[in-house]
């Protein structure tokens, strides 16, 4: 097959010469690094997998059998707007740019390969569950989640090759070259080389990471760089199910160790061969706090710097606001002086960071109050709570200072005295990992975790959404 049959794609891949010899050069390589780093066990077993096919949101995907070394990865844009502007900053008005503006070459590929960066970053951290799914269901949750990161970093890679010559290639071989965790060429961003070693964190990583990825690829859809804003637009849809993966996932766990509680005599999920409340909260606490750094700092010349330029906007840009020169507001943000919080005012346009982390933590406060919905329909007693953003932070200015999870200024002693009430303890971590026993059976599902409410694609959950072909 072909690279462009192998390659569904809607941009014209056959007619570009130079684009399809930069893409079959790299695509060996990719499948030599799906193989070495991708899921661990699966590559020959038959997944019941979802494939974009096309942008057109009646229907973009088909569901079928494949194996993950033949996925079919493509590249798609949503369609051009003939009519599409620059909308926001200092260059607003102008036509939107087809070509990459030789001034903003430099950082607009800092933004694509940080952002590249971290789609191979999450295959290569979650290589390892798949031996311990709770179901078939989930196992199937992850190669879909990993797949469909692989494909986002083809689209970055798409960008590269196509706009950025040189560069871009070196650029797109050195994404298969970072590890995640990796000491000697680590991942770019520290989240992304934090270990996910169990199911938990990977429901937290799909809840809280992934989320951040939302909002960071919701922001640079509103970019001035239209083949840019038009990859991202189309990535959010798949984006879409890995957050429902992970929000869902936790609320799963959470409704079975309420249900566990209540069984239990002492109230103690644990006892009952569950994951506790308190013990998710903390995983929370921990998932949190690790992605909120993804944000950047709070004052920030460089998210001035992205906006003014027009290449990265506010979340939702052209349709909640309607000052799209952000010069002539400012943004309250809570400063730590002497050891106090006060209120200062900071011109917006260094404080877009905080603005997109405004609108994550709305999102994730959401998610909590539903969770907490959840535990009450069981009749369990017990409140989760979303940390402040201060919490536990190793960025940023509220790095080097101590916050409880109220947000509250305390003492390093403080924190360190409570460290274990708040943030996974290594024996805590151990408890997790021990729950986590392959269940491979069609219905089937482990003790620890609720299944899901429907299936996938009209199936019922007792389907077979694996099928191992072992010898
Ligand atoms: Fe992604
Ligand atoms: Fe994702």
């Amino acid at each position: 097959m072909s690279l462009t049959d192998s390659i569904p794609n809607n941009v014209d891949l056959g007619s570009d010469r130079k684009l399809l010899r930069a893409l079959e050069k790299w695509q060996p390589k990719f499948i030599e690094w799906w193989l070495e780093m991708g899921p661990d066990g699966f590559q020959a077993d038959d997944i019941y997998l979802r494939t974009a096919i096309d942008v057109d949101p009646k229907g973009w995907a088909t569901y079928d059998y494949v194996k993950m070394p033949d996925y079919r990865w493509g590249i798609f844009l949503t369609p051009r707007n003939e009519d599409q502007f620059v909308n926001f900053g200092d260059n607003a008005g102008q036509k939107a740019w087809d070509e990459v503006p030789g001034e903003l070459r430099g950082i607009l590929r800092r933004i694509i390969v940080t952002q590249a960066d971290t789609e191979p970053a999450s295959v290569e951290q979650q290589r390892q569950l798949g031996k311990t799914a709770p179901s078939l269901y989930d196992l199937r949750s992850l190669f879909q989640v990993n797949v469909e990161e692989g494909r986002h970093l083809w689209a970055m890679v798409h960008l590269l090759h196509q706009y950025f010559g040189r560069d871009g290639r070196e650029e797109a071989e050195s994404l298969l070259e970072r590890r995640s965790g990796d000491v000697d060429k680590p991942r770019i961003l520290q989240t992304f080389n934090e270990t996910t070693d169990e199911w938990l964190s990977f429901f937290c990583f799909t809840m809280f990471t992934d989320r951040d990825g939302k909002y960071q690829l919701a922001a640079l859809s509103e970019s001035g760089f239209d083949p840019l804003a038009r990859a991202t637009q189309f990535m959010l849809t798949e984006e879409s199910f890995h957050l429902f993966t992970g929000e869902t996932g936790i609320e799963r766990i959470v409704q079975r160790a309420a249900e566990l509680s209540l069984q239990d005599p002492n109230n103690d999920a644990r006892a009952q061969g569950g994951v506790d409340l308190p013990t998710i909260q903390k995983w929370i606490n921990f998932w949190f706090s690790s992605a909120v750094e993804l944000f950047g700092g709070e004052i920030s010349s460089n998210a001035a710097d992205y906006f003014a330029t027009g290449l990265k906007g506010r979340y939702r840009e052209k349709a909640k606001y309607e000052d799209h020169s952000a010069l002539r507001d400012i943004y309250e943000m809570n400063v730590l002086r002497d050891g106090k919080l006060s209120q200062e005012e900071v011109p917006l346009r260094n404080a877009l960071n905080e603005v997109l982390r405004d609108e994550y933590v709305a999102d994730c406060a959401r998610a909590v109050r539903k969770w907490n919905h959840t535990i009450k329909k069981t009749g369990f007693e017990f409140e989760l709570a979303l940390p402040s953003r201060r919490f536990n932070r190793s960025m940023g200015m509220y790095a080097g200072a101590s916050f409880d999870p109220q947000g509250n200024p305390i003492t390093p002693e403080q924190f360190e005295a409570n460290r274990s009430k708040w943030l996974p303890t290594a024996e805590d971590r151990a408890y997790v990992k021990s729950l986590m026993v392959p269940v491979t059976e069609p219905g089937k599902i482990a003790n620890w975790i609720a299944p899901p409410k429907k299936g996938v694609n009209g199936q019922p959950f007792e389907f077979e959404y694996v099928r191992f072909n072992r010898n």
